[in-house]
């Protein structure tokens, strides 16, 4: 069993790699999902950014720190976790004071051009539950057109009916500390559910 999973996961991989190679995301740089395999929760974010690029892992860097402070509050270990984003590529745009590549979110056509691959790449993990950050993943699982201000911190369901609960994007909490008690109260349900569930 194990042993499928572990091939299936790679063959899901090696697809993913020649579709990219036939498109115009060739020259990009993919960052994949890590983590367990029979985890308790799929932390999905939206797509990598500069230091995810780099080390070719979801959230490390200053992402990173956002994660250590979610498992902090839910009592889990990464290793616990299989963690990825919707789009496995760091959408960029050349800023127009430095001349520099930055970070932005993605676009439509990437959304759905990875789209298919989220949906397998969650089937093949099978997780006991589904934690999304901010609007781009929630739509994305649900399939619905669902704002985070509307569904963050409730038991939800993905369109495949497996138990989502969808929380604020950490760095909008940075944008707005206004939105740090309601991540925190957020986090704390999500500590009640999977300790009970
Ligand atoms: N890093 C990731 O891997 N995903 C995000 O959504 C943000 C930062």
């Amino acid at each position: 069993m194990e042993e499928n999973k572990t091939e299936a996961m790679h063959q899901w991989r090696k697809n993913l790699e020649t579709q990219v190679s036939l498109s115009p995301y060739k020259n990009k740089t993919l960052v994949f999902g890590d983590g367990s395999l029979h985890p308790e929760i799929m932390l999905i974010g939206e797509a990598p950014g500069g230091d995810e690029e780099k080390q070719g892992r979801p959230f490390v860097g200053k992402a990173g720190k956002n994660l250590t402070e979610f498992l902090t509050a839910i009592d889990l270990k990464r290793e616990d976790l299989y963690i990825s984003n919707v789009v496995k590529l760091r959408p960029t745009k050349e800023s127009p004071k430095t001349g520099k590549l930055v970070n932005r979110p993605p676009s439509k056509e990437e959304i759905a051009f990875f789209l298919p691959f989220l949906q397998e790449e969650i089937r093949l993990v099978n997780p006991k539950w589904i934690v999304t950050l901010g609007n781009v993943p929630l739509k994305a699982v649900t399939g619905a057109n669902l704002s985070i201000g509307d569904c963050h911190g409730t038991l939800c369901q993905t369109s495949e009916n497996l138990r989502l609960f969808p929380l604020y994007h950490p760095a909008a909490i940075i944008y707005n500390r206004s939105l740090k008690e309601t991540y925190d109260s957020d986090l704390q349900k999500l500590k009640t559910l999977i300790s009970t569930k």
